[in-house]
């Protein structure tokens, strides 16, 4: 794994932002894995800079790593919403390159199925992911087991109380998703893991310097070739001053 600290997210935004461009310049039919939640905004903003600046995104296929079950694309709480309002009004990404799981499917099962076949049919070039206060990545909750297939997962209590954030209330936030599996994570080619803050410091030190567990899914990353960690000064507090300037953790 490398690490990079930054001062600011802006910073760690507009880095991120550059390794996808580089992905997207390089490769005949990019394909990347994207995320919901505050963390990858600062990605967003400085990748849509980029498009305004010149980068085209025509040949981009992206691929989201989950959604929530029960409320509807046009609800703005939508993980859709969120994508179209963030990123894809902004930029040439056709629609019809553009994948995200359908919470309001009435077959669950066989929406998951199709998901899988939409990830095999498109490898992932590069794996953007935030990480949850309890170590979850996508909505791969901590457990006993990973599922490794695209699945429907109730989300934990800890993950329902800090996406209350985002809702009225607490009962309105959804209790379920569909997720992308850890497979698909973990066949990523690159995989960038993005973290701000302090309240994500002990679940970053744990994900990266601990052991790998199932009980805090993110540590599951230790096991791939090509992982960048992107933090801020609060999000890398609990990492030592040795660990961070390793190149490789
Ligand atoms: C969202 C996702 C989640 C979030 C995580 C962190 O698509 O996959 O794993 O990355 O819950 O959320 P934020 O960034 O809001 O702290």
């Amino acid at each position: 794994m490398r690490l990079r600290v930054f001062q600011t997210q802006r910073d760690a935004g507009v880095y991120t932002a550059a390794q996808v461009e580089r992905i997207i310049l390089e490769e005949e039919r990019p394909v990347l894995g994207l995320a919901t939640g505050s963390t990858p905004i600062p990605l967003y903003e400085a990748l849509v800079h980029l498009y305004q600046s010149g980068l085209d995104m025509a040949h981009v296929t992206t691929i989201n790593l989950d959604e929530y079950i029960g409320i509807p694309a046009m609800h703005p709480q939508s993980y859709r919403f969120f994508m179209q309002h963030n990123l894809f009004r902004h930029v040439n990404v056709p629609l019809s390159q553009i994948h995200i799981p359908d919470g309001m499917a009435l077959d669950l099962p066989a929406e998951c199925a199709r998901y899988d076949e939409v990830i095999r049919k498109h490898p992932i070039h590069l794996q953007v992911l935030g990480i949850g206060v309890n170590g979850h990545i996508g909505f791969n909750e901590p457990d006993d087991l990973l599922v490794s297939k695209t699945h429907v997962v109730h989300l934990r209590q800890e993950t329902v109380e800090s996406n209350a954030r985002f809702f009225a209330s607490l009962d309105d936030v959804p209790k379920r998703a569909i997720t992308m599996g850890v497979q698909a994570i973990l066949q990523a080619q690159h995989i960038v893991l993005m973290a701000f803050g302090e309240e994500k410091a002990d679940i970053v030190a744990r994900a990266i310097l601990g052991e790998v567990r199932t009980d805090v899914p993110a540590s599951i990353l230790q096991l791939h070739r090509d992982v960048t960690v992107i933090l801020d000064e609060g999000s890398a507090s609990k990492i030592d001053a040795a660990s961070r300037t390793a190149t490789v953790v």
